[in-house]
């Protein structure tokens, strides 16, 4: 089978452009990248995060696409213009996000309640934008009822998107339950644009199972699963190091290392890197044999330098979990 496409998730405060690089550095580009999410603002200036996260110095050598959560067509359309103005060429439109705030705001997923008001969007957006950008969707497959779908994605069928990105839970799932699958089968039945598949990927094993029972779908996004193996695009590239512990855990090593300079480059004082770089381990720490205790340590580091002697102590401690090993 071949390798299929492998995309990063977009995923607020993880994956940054510093955890991108540093990632894309040991690891070796993947397909595609997105941002995070960018909202339009009424000034039409980016805040400086978001900034961070587009300029193309930050992002040399990866295939990016910017983000954008929005319902609103023209401040979609201004950001658009800046976008392109930085030498962007495609866009991904975020029907996904599950949280309260922003669902009630009507944007990310909650965007998926008014499909009348999703069809003027894109009318509107299509209508303004300039021919040579590009538009992709990432989208759940509604609010609260598998039912939804069908009429949401006969409006994406209604476009020309370069892609649709389809995670297949309802809002009301939020991370819960299992994708639901039968609505990905519906999607590669009846889209348009072609497809990519994205949720609760983690492991080697759970993609070979996915190949088999979608053995027609080449792209994948993965989220979580690289956050807690970040060595996992490389064993399903096949790539023979991948498997070798010690060579999985020096790489590790060089990541987890960059991703902490990366953070200290830019000036956002040592508590700040402390919370990003601790942050990881809600994930990382699944990857590695015994290492609770050194997960309660690194989570009560107080410092960046006991925080840096904790993960040197877990890393000369904890052997990498065998692949075919990892669970949830
Ligand atoms: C902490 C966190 C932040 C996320 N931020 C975004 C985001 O900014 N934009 C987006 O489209 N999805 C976001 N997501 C959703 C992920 O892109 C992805 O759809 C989700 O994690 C399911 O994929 P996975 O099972 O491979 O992790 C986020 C998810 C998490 C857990």
């Amino acid at each position: 089978m071949p390798t299929p496409r492998i995309y990063l998730a977009p995923m607020e405060g993880v994956t940054t452009f510093v955890y991108r690089n540093a990632h894309a550095a040991v690891y070796g580009p993947l397909d595609k990248y997105f941002t995070p999410f960018l909202e339009p603002h009424e000034k039409r200036s980016m805040k400086t995060k978001e900034r961070n996260e587009v300029l193309p110095e930050h992002n040399q050598g990866l295939d990016l696409v910017p983000q954008i959560l929005t319902n609103h067509a023209e401040g979609f359309l201004e950001l658009a213009e800046t976008l392109q103005d930085m030498g962007y060429g495609e866009l991904n439109l975020n029907l996904g996000c599950p949280s309260k705030t922003v669902v009630t705001r009507g944007k990310g997923s909650g965007f998926l309640a008014s499909p009348g008001e999703l069809d003027r969007f894109f009318d509107r957006v299509y209508k303004g934008l300039p021919g040579e950008m590009k538009l992709s969707v990432k989208t759940r497959i509604g609010m609260e009822a598998d039912e939804e779908f069908a009429e949401l994605l006969a409006i994406y069928n209604r476009y020309p998107l370069e892609e649709l990105i389809i995670h297949p839970r309802l809002q009301k799932d939020y991370y819960k339950n299992s994708p639901r699958r039968e609505a990905f089968r519906y999607a590669l039945r009846e889209s348009k644009a072609p497809l990519c598949y994205n949720g609760d990927l983690f492991t080697e094993k759970q993609i070979a199972e996915f190949e088999a029972e979608f053995p027609q779908e080449e792209c994948l996004m993965l989220g979580r699963g690289v956050i807690l193996n970040p060595g996992l695009p490389t064993v399903l590239r096949g790539e023979a190091d991948g498997r070798e512990e010690s060579v999985r855990r020096e790489k590790f090593r060089e990541f987890h290392q960059r991703v902490v300079d990366g953070y200290r480059a830019l000036d956002i004082g040592e508590r700040n890197v402390l919370f990003k770089v601790k942050e990881l381990w809600f994930y990382q720490i699944h990857l590695f044999e015994h290492a609770e205790k050194y997960g309660k340590k690194i989570k009560k580091a107080q410092n960046l330098e006991t925080y840096q002697e904790c993960v040197r102590e877990l890393l000369s401690c904890c052997r990498i979990a065998p692949p075919g090993s990892l669970g949830k």
